[in-house]
């Protein structure tokens, strides 16, 4: 029989046509995020289901496809929107889009660092306000980043990416594992020159902070008001993992008070709302979830998703599961 392929959010070219080949293809018409009931009546009878991180897709999803579903793709690195084990015990292969993403999403995570560090939305919004300006040698002053400490919350590939940029702009590396995690190989700390530190240290010395760790349980809210309030008033906190790490009403406050220096955020607690406090500072530099979106790593993301999810349907072990 033909497998039925849902995809919940229209994909690249090439990835529809790499589906349009392996059965039968059903795409949302218009192409906007499902709601959960329309979500449940366009899985039913599918045999693959190709998502994005707006889908919840948990085991009422699975019972709503029905017993022939044998793989969910998400297109996305972080996979926090499955329930993973809920899947895993009805049998179906969860897959996902690492290695393709981690080059576009180190550049943001580094542009937002660059953004905020030298006040580039500040001096944007200045412009295009035609308020009257001239340079002059005290104006909007930033801080450099050469010697300065650049702390990484999670060593995985996107945080060695971010690493390696801000080698390349002279910043000394220390990082931590995300709880649970574990220290990085000997010769990455080799090559970055880093340093392994507890968090706590880490938010103490640091004077920027990177986050690159997955959403888990352990990392809801890893960086609350006490993290924040042991990082240095000199410090930058950049957020492009997922939002739900970061308390963001805490970090509104603590920028408010200027315990902090500023911050750079992709993502957001309750996406795509962003905390109304955040949005009266001006030193935040502000991204709407756009570390992934260029159109070569949606598209090269696009196409894993779709070589995973017809990987499955032909009974072959696919390039990048997500494991128990
Ligand atoms: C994007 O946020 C992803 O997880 O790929
Ligand atoms: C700045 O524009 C300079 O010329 O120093």
């Amino acid at each position: 029989m033909t497998p039925r392929i849902v995809v919940t959010r229209k994909l690249a070219d090439p990835a529809m046509a790499a589906l349009r080949e392996a059965g039968d293809l059903w795409s949302p018409e218009p192409d906007r995020t499902l709601t959960t009931d329309e979500l449940h009546a366009a899985v039913a009878g599918a045999d693959a289901v190709v998502s994005t991180l707006q889908d919840r897709i948990d085991g009422a999803v699975a019972d709503a496809a029905g017993p022939q579903l044998k793989v969910v793709s998400t297109v996305a690195v972080g996979y926090d929107n499955i329930d993973v084990p809920a899947l895993h015990e009805r049998g179906i292969v969860v897959t996902h889009t690492p290695g393709v993403l981690t080059d576009a999403t180190a550049d943001l995570a580094f542009g937002l660092l660059l953004s905020v560090t030298r006040r580039l939305g500040e001096g944007e919004r200045l412009i295009r306000e035609r308020r009257p300006w001239e340079f002059h040698l005290a104006f909007l002053l930033g801080t450099g980043l050469q010697g300065k400490t650049l702390g990484i919350v999670g060593l995985g590939e996107i945080g060695v990416a971010m690493a390696r940029r801000a080698r390349a702009f002279g910043m000394e590396i220390v990082y931590t594992g995300r709880p649970g995690g574990r220290r990085a190989d000997p010769a990455v700390e080799h090559e970055l020159d880093a340093r392994f530190l507890s968090l706590e240290e880490l938010l103490r010395t640091s004077d920027a902070v990177s986050l690159h760790c997955p959403l888990t349980p352990q990392t809801r809210h890893l960086i609350d008001a006490e993290a924040l309030a042991t990082m240095k008033p000199t410090a930058y906190l950049i957020n492009t993992s997922r939002g739900p790490v970061v308390d963001e009403a805490a970090l509104a406050e603590a920028l408010r008070r200027g315990a902090l220096a500023g911050a750079g955020l992709d993502v957001f607690e309750k996406e795509p709302e962003v905390h109304p406090a955040l949005l009266e500072l001006d030193n935040v530099a502000l991204a709407p979830h756009l570390g992934s979106a260029t159109t070569e790593t949606r598209t090269a993301m696009a196409e894993l998703a779709a070589r995973n999810a017809v990987a499955v349907l032909r009974g072959d072990t696919p390039p990048t599961p997500v494991r128990s």
